[in-house]
């Protein structure tokens, strides 16, 4: 059972929606002959992509999920359209809906701007990242990974590295790993650490060894310089010294332990570019590829009740 209209954050998620989304897309990730998955589930319905932000992976990413279960599926490149000249968020909903849509995939980069348009609207409404708020599909697609990878999504311990306080992929991550009763530790920079974020449940640390000291998973993520105002790190090179992965920060976590990144990343500023291509702890690919069927997976679920 998924009862929800729209996709807007994991804070609105059950563990039971979690696993439901999981399952769906467990059913998209392995064929036999490792072929790609297709079906016409989505057929006869309209999927329009809003990306009001630059974005190569997460739109390519939707536009073939819905291609791949039959919807005619339209990209809007919203850099160069009407919100240039002047158009309000709420006016271009309005013109869109009028197009009657079925589901509506939208980047912004304003935190709270996708839940406000789909209050606006009559179909369904993904958020495919809003500011440093959340990006639902990337934990979900996180969290496929893992299951395939580690047997399970409970009791785990996963270290999050980096900059936390400008990323909407560690807010969603860290919601949805603490309701399937994971640990998580938070590990970078006093600086880009939000404050207060331990009532979340988390453990926080700025020491990389004692942060991933016996992790089952490390997950990396990118310094948001387009975020920042301001000097949040001395230089890019003390940055990586201190917080970049690399094979002997990496010792410190499990054995077997896996390696995470969401893309677009930067190599020899928070991750060693050989620790990234080590097909035998990193799963960065995989994240790609479970990134597809996931998203089949909630375009489905949300355009199941509107066919
Ligand atoms: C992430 C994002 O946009 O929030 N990337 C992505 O979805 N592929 C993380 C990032 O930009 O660093």
């Amino acid at each position: 059972m998924f009862d929800h209209r729209h996709l807007l954050g994991i804070e609105h998620l059950s563990p039971m929606d979690i696993a439901a989304v999981l399952d769906r897309a467990d059913t998209f990730a392995t064929t036999p002959d490792s072929r790609a998955v297709r079906r016409d589930s989505l057929s006869g319905l309209t999927q329009i992509n809003m990306f009001f932000e630059n974005s190569t992976r997460t739109q390519a990413s939707f536009e073939i999920a819905g291609k791949r279960l039959g919807a005619d599926v339209m990209n809007m490149a919203m850099q160069a359209s009407s919100i240039k000249k002047g158009e309000t968020l709420i006016d271009t909903a309005l013109t869109l809906n009028a197009m009657h849509p079925d589901l509506l995939v939208v980047r912004h980069p304003n935190s709270g701007a996708v839940a406000l348009l789909a209050q606006k609207v009559n179909c369904a409404v993904i958020n495919a990242g809003d500011g440093r708020h959340e990006h639902p599909t990337q934990a979900l697609l996180d969290a496929l990974t893992i299951r395939r990878r580690k047997g399970r999504l409970q009791r785990l311990t996963v270290a999050i590295c980096g900059d936390i306080a400008h990323s909407r992929v560690a807010r969603s991550n860290i919601m949805l790993l603490g309701k399937m009763e994971n640990r998580v530790r938070l590990v970078g920079p006093k600086t880009l650490m939000p404050p207060g974020i331990e009532k979340f449940g988390v453990e926080v640390t700025d020491d990389m060894a004692a942060g991933l000291k016996d992790a089952d998973v490390v997950m990396m993520l990118r310094l948001q310089r387009e975020r920042m105002d301001g000097g949040f790190i001395p230089s890019e090179r003390e940055y990586y010294h201190r917080f970049g992965l690399d094979a002997a920060k990496l010792a410190h976590a499990k054995p077997d332990a896996i390696v995470m990144h969401p893309g677009p990343m930067n190599r020899g500023v928070e991750i060693d570019g050989e620790i990234a291509d080590d097909i035998n702890r990193s799963v960065i690919q995989e994240q790609v590829e479970m990134g597809v069927a996931v998203r089949m997976a909630v375009l489905e679920l949300l355009g199941e009740g509107r066919g």
